[in-house]
Parts: structure tokens; C-alpha cells; sequence
């Protein structure tokens, strides 16, 4: 039985006509939106900041409302243009050039956005990551790309293994701090001399722009690579989806080492010219309701995990807080429990919009739109210009109602244009001309997608995307550790909780201390929401003959479930 339907709401949506948005639709008239359109070469540093900073009504506008514990800040276009244009030329002096990979990992701070932008002007390619990164996520990322330049902290420093990154030249240093070595470019003195003019490198659609490492089932993170033609689509599922005017006050809560805050964080805002939010440090409850409150936030583009929490946060905290500026409310990252919508109902008299895409695809694909109605438990709609489709493992479309892989035909502009190094795992996504995602879903009869799962082993814990390779390998290196195998099992508010099972060496007995070591070397090595939350100690872990670790099996175990085909399996 369908939940009940919740009706489009009323009001002025951007996208008020679906179907006929989707009628003759051409990607070639959201590109006359941008001036590039006229000079054939782009960039989107360009599009996103110094367009509306050349804007006499714009220059002076806020783009960057930043709050953090102990820190308050607020950045018009004007101020970010120039500053990343001090820090264009700060990358110019020590001879980055265009297409190569610079890396900032940096805490949620102004200075982010200022280094993001800088870098992108030179035409280097931008490689964000996230804050809660230990050595091995560091090391893996760093080699892989080859990046040539680092944008760090004196903190964080000491999680990047200098000594194995043979292509790491300088490392620019936000903050205070004692280095000396030439290696090292202090921010704030470098940015001091810097020209605030800057001629910015125009480049072709087609140039590497972002470059997210994400997780698959097997091997190390991948480089999922981005090109500046994406923004088309930031800007016009910032339109449809988002519902953006130019007098919002926007907020996305995902760090930018995630592609939801670069897509969606960075450029779907300041594409538009519209203010955003961003919030520091990690937030409880209150901290959420009190940056809608404080800034007026208007529209709000959240995760499962944040809304799960707050519902468990009960009325209370609700009823302490103002929030009649939110008129638009979304969500990504993981399936949106209908009983979630059906407290944003009654929490803040809003529909809660369920947006579906992934890493790979570089923005939104499936979603609800304010105009049409929310069937809850339903992704929605493909966005104008997007075929999507249920496949079978042939890349055959089958018939509504039938449960199968979640494709797309591929050729949309924000898709991923190589996998950064691995010409066969990008190869390997398409099949008969479709994109095929690893999730699998249905379409019902009126064209609305449903997400049932994910076809292969990777982890959605709170809304991150962990490959079980990554830590099975982790958890190796512990020496107490002699195989590993690692599973997503279901939770109520995390969606999946990682669960490790591990057999041990010789010498080692099974203890709470031990275990709780192991997991927190996995904590302080990989990184936090890499941690298994359960750790459990087999004999053996099941493998094929060919020795690959039967996770399917472990976790059919772990469920209670029947155990299917096991003919593979080792003795
Ligand atoms: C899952 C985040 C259900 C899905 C932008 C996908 C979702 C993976 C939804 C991508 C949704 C994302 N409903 N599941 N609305 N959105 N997912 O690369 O399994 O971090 O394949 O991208 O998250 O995660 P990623």
C-alpha cells in the first residue's frame, strides 16, 4: 500500500510544468544562461564568483555566511574574487599549471572556498578532502592522483605522509606555524603580497575541473573525475530542484569533501548569485535549528542521517526555534524513510524533497520537485534531459513495477568523464549505452523511481560511502588481525553500521580491550566513520577458491537469512 500522497505544494516554483520541461529539451539553451556561451571557453570560478563580482548590483552581495564555534565571518563576491585571485597568483608562483592536481584538505572554513576557487582559476584540477581523513585515506588519495601541491593546516599535517608522496612539491600552510623547509608556503604571508588581478585560464568544456575519490566494492578509492561542464547542470538543477530566487539564503549541510558540497555547497549556489550558508564543526541538534533560525535560512539541502537525528531529538528542541524563513526543504545521500517526510510535515509544515545521485554522476538525476506530488518512499522523477531506466544485467529496459538495476543513458553534461587513472573500472560502468549505478530500484506506472538497495558490498553508513576493501584492508595491519571481512549491517539511524569479522593470529585471545583496540586503529588510521561499530571474531572467514572474501555470505549470517548459492566456496 502507498502511504498517503502528499500534493504539490502551491506557489511560484521554477519548474512549474514538468512534463512540458521535459518536451524538446535541449542542454544547448541552459548553456545561453552563461557568457561563455559567445566565447566557446569557459571557467567555472568565472561563472560561480567573478561574474557577479563584476556585477555593480552584485559585487557587494553576501556569498559566504560562515559560522563556526569561535568564529563568525561573512564574505561578499567581491571579496572571494579577489582573494582567489591572490591565491591564483600564489599557485602561478610556484608553477601550477593547468590540469594539475592540487588537494586541499582543510577544515569547513572560508579559507576553503577562497583556495577552492583560486586553484580552479589557474585551470588545475580541485581535489577536495574531507576533514575526518586519517594517513591511509590521505596516503591513498594523494598517490593516486599524483597531486603536486597540498593545501593544509599545521594541524592535519601530521596525518599526510610526506615521505611516501614522491609528487607532493609545496604544501601551503593555513595557520600559524614553525616550518622553515622550502616545501612549505605560508598562506597568510604569500596571500599578503599577492596582486588581487588575475587573468583567469579559460578552458574547454571538457577540462578537468574536480576530481572526488569515492568508495567501490573492491580496490582503493577511485578518482572519480569531473570536467567544467557540469556546471549546466549545477545551474539548472539549482533551478528546477532547489527552486532558487535570487534573495534566498541557502544552506547545504555537506562538507565539501563530498561531491554534495562541491555540487551543491559551492556551485549550484553562487552559479545563481544567491547567499549561503556555511556552518563549521560538527553540529548537534541545536546547532542545526539555530543556523536556520540565526541566518533565516530559506532553503535547506540535508541527509537522512541529520533528519533522522532530529526526529529522535524529539518536539522539544523544535518548538525552542524560529523556522518561518525555510520554505524548501531536501535530502540526499540515502534512502528517506517516509516517516521522516511525515514528521517534516508537522516539525516545519514542509514537504521534504528525496534527491537521487551519486559521485559518479556529478549532480542530481532523480528527485521531487515542488510541483509535482511526493509519493514518500519515492526517489521521484528524472530531472529534464535525463533518460533513466530500469535495467536487467544486459542493459535491456524492463517494464514498470519490475525491480532491477538503476540506470541512466549516459551523455548527461555533470557526468564523470574518466575514472583518474583506470580506464577499465570507468569502462566497466556502461552497459549498451547505459550508465549502470549499482543500485537497484524499480519505476512504477506514473514514472516514479523507488530505491531498493545496493547491488554490490558498499557501506551508505550515516550517508557515507565506504568501500569494505578499505578497511578489511586496514584491519589487516593490525598484527592481531589475520583476515578480515566487512560488512553494512541495517540501523535504525545510520542506515547501515559497519560490522568487521576477523580471525586472529596466533598469540592473540578474544577481548573487549583487543577489539576495541583494533577499532580504534582503524578510527585513528583510515578514518572515524570508517570505524567498525561491531567487531566480531571467527575461526574462519569464508572465502571462494579464488579467494575472494564472501561478504554476502557473512552477512547473510549476520541477518538471518537463507544463505543461497554457497557452491563457490572454499573448503
Ligand atoms: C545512495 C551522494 C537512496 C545510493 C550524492 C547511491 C541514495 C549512493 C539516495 C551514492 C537517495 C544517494 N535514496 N539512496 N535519495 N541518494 N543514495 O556517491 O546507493 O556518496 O548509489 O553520492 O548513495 O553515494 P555518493
Amino acid at each position: 500500500m502507498d502511504m498517503q500522497r502528499i500534493p504539490a505544494r502551491d506557489g511560484d516554483h521554477n519548474l512549474q510544468n514538468y512534463e512540458k520541461a521535459r518536451e524538446n529539451f535541449s542542454w544547448d539553451d541552459v548553456k545561453k544562461n552563461f557568457s561563455w556561451n559567445e566565447t566557446g571557453k569557459v571557467n567555472i570560478a568565472y561563472e560561480a564568483i567573478d561574474r557577479h563580482a563584476a556585477d555593480p548590483n552584485k559585487k557587494d552581495k553576501v556569498a559566504l555566511l560562515y559560522s563556526a564555534p569561535g568564529r563568525e565571518e561573512k564574505m561578499t563576491f567581491d571579496e572571494i574574487s579577489k582573494q582567489s585571485n591572490q591565491f591564483a597568483n600564489v599557485l602561478k608562483k610556484y608553477d601550477i599549471e593547468k590540469g594539475d592536481r592540487v588537494f586541499l584538505f582543510l577544515p569547513r572554513s572560508p579559507e576553503f572556498y577562497v583556495t577552492f576557487f583560486g586553484i580552479l582559476k589557474t585551470g588545475a584540477i580541485a581535489g577536495p578532502l574531507f576533514e575526518a581523513f586519517m594517513e591511509q585515506a590521505v596516503r591513498d588519495r594523494l598517490q593516486d592522483s599524483e597531486a603536486k601541491m597540498l593545501i593544509t593546516t599545521p594541524e592535519l599535517l601530521e596525518r599526510v605522509p610526506q615521505e611516501d608522496l614522491p609528487d607532493l612539491e609545496k604544501i601551503v600552510l593555513v595557520g600559524d606555524h614553525n616550518e622553515t623547509s622550502g616545501k612549505y608556503i605560508d598562506f597568510a604571508s604569500e596571500m599578503k603580497d599577492a596582486s588581487t588581478d588575475f587573468d583567469i585560464e579559460w578552458v574547454d568544456l571538457e577540462d578537468g575541473m574536480v576530481i572526488h575519490y569515492t568508495s567501490g566494492s573492491t580496490g582503493k578509492p577511485k578518482g572519480v573525475y569531473h570536467v567544467h561542464n557540469a556546471m549546466i547542470q549545477h545551474y539548472a538543477t539549482a533551478e528546477w530542484v532547489i527552486d532558487l530566487k535570487e534573495d534566498d539564503v541557502y544552506w547545504c549541510t555537506a562538507d565539501p569533501g563530498w561531491v554534495t558540497g562541491t555540487s551543491y555547497g559551492v556551485f549550484a549556489p553562487w552559479l545563481h548569485g544567491v547567499t549561503n550558508v556555511i556552518r563549521g564543526g560538527r553540529f548537534t541538534p541545536d546547532d542545526w535549528y539555530e543556523t536556520i533560525d540565526k541566518h533565516n535560512v530559506t532553503v535547506w539541502y540535508t541527509a537522512p542521517t541529520a533528519l533522522r537525528k532530529l526526529v529522535s531529538a524529539g518536539e522539544d528542541v523544535v518548538r525552542k526555534y524560529d523556522f518561518s524563513s525555510l520554505r524548501h526543504v531536501m535530502s540526499v545521500g540515502e534512502p528517506l524513510n517516509p516517516e521522516v517526510i511525515t514528521w517534516g510535515l508537522k516539525a516545519f509544515d514542509l514537504r521534504i524533497h528525496d534527491t537521487w545521485w551519486m559521485t559518479e554522476t556529478g549532480a542530481m538525476l532523480i528527485v521531487n520537485y515542488p510541483s509535482l506530488e511526493i509519493r514518500p518512499g519515492s526517489m521521484g522523477k528524472p530531472i529534464p534531459g535525463i533518460d533513466a531506466s530500469i535495467v536487467d544485467n544486459e542493459g535491456n529496459e524492463l517494464p514498470p513495477n519490475q525491480m532491477g538495476n538503476l540506470a541512466i543513458r549516459e551523455g548527461w553534461p555533470s557526468m564523470m568523464r574518466k575514472i583518474w587513472k583506470r580506464p577499465e573500472k570507468f569502462e566497466s560502468y556502461f552497459i549498451n549505452g547505459w550508465y549502470v549505478s549499482g543500485d537497484s530500484a524499480y519505476k512504477d506506472e506514473d514514472g516514479y523511481f523507488w530505491f531498493q538497495g545496493r547491488l554490490d558490498d558498499v557501506i551508505n553508513t550515516s550517508g557515507e560511502r565506504v568501500g569494505p576493501f578499505e578497511v578489511e584492508s586496514k584491519l589487516i595491519e593490525h598484527p592481531a588481525v589475520a583476515e578480515a571481512g566487512v560488512i553494512g549491517k541495517p540501523d535504525p539511524e545510520r542506515g547501515e553500521i559497519i560490522k568487521a569479522f576477523i580471525t586472529l593470529n596466533d598469540g592473540y585471545e578474544d577481548s573487549p580491550e583487543l577489539l576495541e583496540e583494533i577499532r580504534v586503529f582503524i578510527k585513528t588510521g583510515l578514518a572515524a566513520h570508517a570505524a567498525p561499530r561491531e567487531i566480531e571474531v571467527k575461526d574462519t572467514i569464508p572465502k571462494t577458491r579464488s579467494g575472494k572474501i564472501m561478504r554476502r555470505l557473512l552477512k547473510s549470517w549476520e541477518l538471518g537469512l537463507p544463505t543461497g548459492d554457497t557452491s563457490t566456496l572454499e573448503e
